[in-house]
């Protein structure tokens, strides 16, 4: 069982003494990207109900991802980080999570199969709501209005009314996360998950491609395997086949949501956020002396740094330094996002500086963020490709280092949107405007992720 953290009534029982850390420190210092709350009474009223609620996750959750996370330091495990730019009010519903799980599934499966480690797998899910914004107004026709920060805070309709941000979507937020991993937990502890399903997670319309083929071809194997071992007299009644560790992630970019979902262990007495098992800090609030750093150098889960091609190497040392200063294998994964041009000339000096620091972190490629452009047509778009060169630019510099390739970060669905351009059912220009759903940044559909997978078992298996 993994263990429960106290309720939330402990979290402010005891003054700390002077300079120990506490929930509410980065208060002191300047947060980037954070709303303005129009009504501070309601703000409070919000983060007092989402103090009440109950955590999502467990501190010993946290402690087991962090152990897969050290494994995935170390080569010997893969990390899938896979999920919506933006969850949404409106999108939610168990079909999706159910589709999503699938399309993350496959891929596992592709990519332990092609590996030989396990894929540790991580849902952009259940909490993944807050954007951050390269400018606080969006103006559209001469009317300037707020920009949508994520369903956490206004709504994504271009009026006055919508965009005003509105605190109780906070309380929402938590409620449809809560929902979320409950299915998510039914999911893959109940059965769905199982090995011997995993014919079943190939959709119809990803089928009928050719990676669903592939797919469908590689399931059979693992069906032979199975029967094979059964033949033999192995046991496959065991939790190893029917159940998968799932875990979930978000930005923790709103510090105020962060706070209230933050508590004590009972068992050990040191911080978790509660919100999801892994939280990371974004391009944009990874400044070392604000409040994002400041908060999540406090809590014991697992933390993600996103790392654009400006970054300083020094910068990433003294980041480290500061969020993982015993060093501890499993607590920092660094998430590059250069983009398919300049991962060759920018990572090189990173991965030989935090190296020669000896921070045991999971290097982790994002290949989408850095490479999004606008089309023509006024979407927004990556091109499956330029994602593609990215990831191989990272291989390639993570081979040349020394260190473990190990995981990858992507924004995906399990539907048939036409999002991203490419994959063998080519997205094509014209395509985009049939299916773009996202209320953020462009997705790979099914089809598209499960290509990914395929290429990237190719260079795990090198
Ligand atoms: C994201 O992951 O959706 C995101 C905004 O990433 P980044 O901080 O790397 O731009
Ligand atoms: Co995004």
């Amino acid at each position: 069982m993994p263990s429960l953290p106290v309720s939330s009534d402990d979290v402010t029982s005891a003054a700390p003494p002077s300079g120990e850390w506490t929930p509410d420190r980065w208060r002191d210092r300047p947060a980037a990207q954070q709303p303005d709350w129009p009504d501070p009474d309601a703000l409070e009223a919000a983060l007092a109900e989402l103090r009440r609620q109950p955590p999502l996750v467990f501190a010993g959750e946290a402690r087991s991802l962090s152990e897969q996370l050290a494994a995935a330091a170390e080569g010997r495990a893969f990390l899938l980080v896979a999920g919506d730019c933006a969850e949404s009010f409106a999108a939610f519903s168990a079909d999706a999570i159910r589709d999503k799980l699938k399309i993350i599934l496959q891929m596992s499966v592709v990519l332990t199969y092609g590996s030989g480690v396990p894929t540790v797998k991580v849902g952009r899910m259940a909490g993944q709501f807050s954007k951050p914004r390269s400018s606080p107004t969006e103006t559209r026709d001469g009317v300037e209005l707020p920009s949508f920060r994520g369903d956490t805070v206004n709504d994504f309709a271009f009026e006055a009314t919508a965009r005003r941000p509105d605190p109780s979507r906070l309380v929402q937020a938590y409620h449809q996360s809560a929902s979320t991993l409950n299915l998510v937990r039914a999911f893959t502890k109940g059965g769905f998950a199982d090995l011997t399903r995993v014919h079943a997670w190939n959709q119809e319309f990803v089928a009928s491609s050719r990676e669903g083929q592939r797919y469908l071809a590689l399931a059979n194997e693992i069906e032979r395997a199975l029967r094979f071992m059964a033949a033999c007299g192995i046991d496959l009644g065991t939790e190893t086949l029917h159940e998968v560790d799932f875990w979930v992630a978000h930005e923790a970019l709103l510090l105020g949501f962060e706070e209230a979902l933050t508590r004590r262990d009972s068992l050990t007495g040191d911080w978790y956020d509660c919100s999801a098992h892994l939280l990371w800090i974004g391009e944009r609030t990874r400044q070392l002396d604000a409040a994002h750093v400041e908060f999540l150098a406090g809590v014991e889960n697992p933390i993600g740094v996103k790392l654009g091609a400006d970054v300083a190497p020094d910068d990433v040392v003294a980041l480290c330094d500061r969020l993982n200063p015993d060093r501890r294998p499993g607590r920092l994964v660094l998430f590059t996002r250069m983009g398919a041009d300049r991962v060759g000339d920018a990572l090189p000096p990173v991965l030989r500086d935090v190296t020669a620091a000896r921070h045991p972190v999971v290097w982790a490629c994002d290949p989408m963020h850095a490479n999004t452009f606008t089309h023509a047509s006024g979407y927004k778009t990556r091109r499956l490709d330029d994602i593609m060169r990215e990831i191989e630019g990272f291989f390639a510099a993570c081979d040349a280092a020394g260190v473990a390739p190990g995981g990858v970060h992507v924004e995906l669905t399990g539907e048939n949107v036409t999002e991203c351009l490419g994959g063998s059912d080519e997205v094509l220009d014209e395509h985009l405007e049939e299916r773009y759903e996202t209320m953020c940044d462009p997705r790979l559909n099914a089809r598209q992720s499960l290509d990914l997978a395929f290429r990237v078992a190719e260079l795990l298996r090198r």
